[in-house]
This record gives C-alpha cells, sequence and structure tokens, in this order.
C-alpha cells in the first residue's frame, strides 16, 4: 500500500513507521522541519503542519490509506480536532477513504461496555487530561460524523519497550490490562491498515497481561 502517515516523528509514530517498511508498504511522512526523516526508496517526506489544508492536500494525494499516531506536544488543546477536520475535507477532495489513528481510551463511544474499574480509570483521564482528552472526543466526533472508512485506537497508558506480540482488542468491551507498548500499538495499527479491521470503529487495545 502507500500509505500517508502523520506523527512519524513520535515515539509511536517512529514505530509504526518501521513496521510499515518492514512489510513493504511506501510511505509519505508527515514532518514540520527537513531532515527530520531521512527519505529513501520506500519513504517520501512532506513538511508542514498537521492542520493546513495545502500541507494534508500534498500528504495524502494518491496514497490508499492515511495512518495517525499524532499528539500535542504542547498544550495544543485543538490539534487533535483541527487536524481531524482539515484532513476529513482534504481525504474527500482526494477520493481517500481510509484512516486508522490513535485516540484514547477516555473517549466515549455508543454502545461502550466499560468496567467498573475502567469506568473510574476514564474519568481520570478525563480529569487529568482536561482540554486534551476534550480534544480528542471533538476528533471523534468529527470522524464519526464523515463518510470515511476510519478507525481510532483506544490505548491506555502507553509505555515503552520490546515488542510482546500479547494484544487484547475490542471494539465495546474495556480492555482488561491498563497498559500497552508502543510498540504493540504499533503492530496493531498495521494490522488494523492492512486488514481492513474496525471500520468507522473506535476498538479498545492494549498489551495482554500474561
Ligand atoms: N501517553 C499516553 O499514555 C497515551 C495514552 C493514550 C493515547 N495516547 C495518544 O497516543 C498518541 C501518540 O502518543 P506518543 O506519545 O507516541 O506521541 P508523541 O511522541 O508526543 O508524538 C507526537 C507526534 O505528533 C507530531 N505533531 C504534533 N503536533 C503537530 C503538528 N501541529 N503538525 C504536525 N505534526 C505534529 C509530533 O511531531 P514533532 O516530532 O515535530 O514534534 C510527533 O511526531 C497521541 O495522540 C497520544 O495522545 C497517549
Amino acid at each position: 500500500m502507500n500509505v500517508a502517515l502523520l506523527g512519524a516523528t513520535g515515539r509511536t509514530g517512529v514505530l509504526v513507521l518501521d513496521e510499515l517498511l518492514m512489510r513493504g508498504h511506501a510511505v509519505r511522512a508527515l514532518v514540520r522541519s527537513e531532515g527530520r526523516i531521512t527519505p529513501g526508496a520506500a519513504i517520501t517526506t512532506v513538511v508542514g503542519d498537521s492542520r493546513d489544508r495545502d500541507t494534508l492536500s500534498e500528504l495524502v494525494g494518491g496514497v490508499e490509506a492515511v495512518m495517525s499516531a499524532l499528539g500535542p506536544r504542547a498544550r495544543d488543546e485543538s490539534l487533535h480536532r483541527d487536524t481531524a477536520k482539515a484532513l476529513v475535507a482534504s481525504m474527500h477532495d482526494a477520493g481517500v477513504r481510509r484512516f486508522v489513528g490513535v485516540s484514547g481510551m477516555g473517549i466515549d463511544v455508543p454502545g461502550d461496555q466499560r468496567s467498573l474499574s475502567a469506568k473510574v480509570a476514564a474519568s481520570l483521564v478525563k480529569l487529568v487530561g482536561g482540554a486534551v482528552s476534550r480534544d480528542k472526543q471533538l476528533e471523534y466526533e468529527v470522524f464519526s460524523a464523515s463518510d470515511l472508512d476510519w478507525t481510532l485506537a483506544r490505548p491506555p497508558r502507553l509505555a515503552d519497550g520490546e515488542e510482546t506480540g500479547r494484544l487484547e482488542h475490542d471494539a465495546r468491551r474495556s480492555t482488561r490490562s491498563t497498559k500497552i507498548r508502543r510498540a504493540d500499538l504499533a503492530t496493531f495499527l498495521v494490522d488494523v491498515a492492512e486488514q481492513g479491521l474496525y471500520l468507522r470503529q473506535a476498538p479498545f487495545v492494549a498489551t495482554a497481561r500474561r
């Protein structure tokens, strides 16, 4: 596949990029400045901001799927919703339907079946996350109102470390585990994009306990 990737320089994004390249996909990566990623045979870069329509049009033109591991580096309380609005419009113009991105377990989706502990954890995420958490909820509203084939993964706390290969995920039921390795999340996201899983859904996903 030809894949456009947002957040490719981030801690999860770099792992998504590696996974895509390892599986033989061609990637067009969004970077905020030249030199952050070295272009190669299977990788090209587009320089710009994720909220900029012209940048996104250049990024998504001719790709089969758009993936994102975008996240606010500083206090940027509308990054996700502003990017989602610009991205939906750019993808629509370019005729690209598939989007796979990272949300968080704090967002609410109709039909959710959370355990009591997951309900408490989600309330805490909303309390501590404040405006950023609200921004992710609004991002979800933008994608769900679109006609795209979107998937927004809802991981709990992200952790670094080796890939475990132990994933639990479900469209409605909260996970038992309360964390996920970024490497496991990267594999999950690429699986979802490759296999067309969880269309127009926001699956909970975590690294399963032993
Ligand atoms: N931390 C957690 O426990 C947790 C839990 C659940 C979900 N999440 C979510 O998981 C996602 C990935 O997290 P992470 O820690 O891997 O992210 P990260 O390391 O903070 O990376 C964020 C990425 O977004 C890019 N970015 C930020 N603003 C941008 C803009 N205006 N234009 C273009 N690119 C921009 C950054 O580019 P630069 O390199 O140029 O800054 C970087 O590539 C985030 O959405 C986060 O909210 C996190």
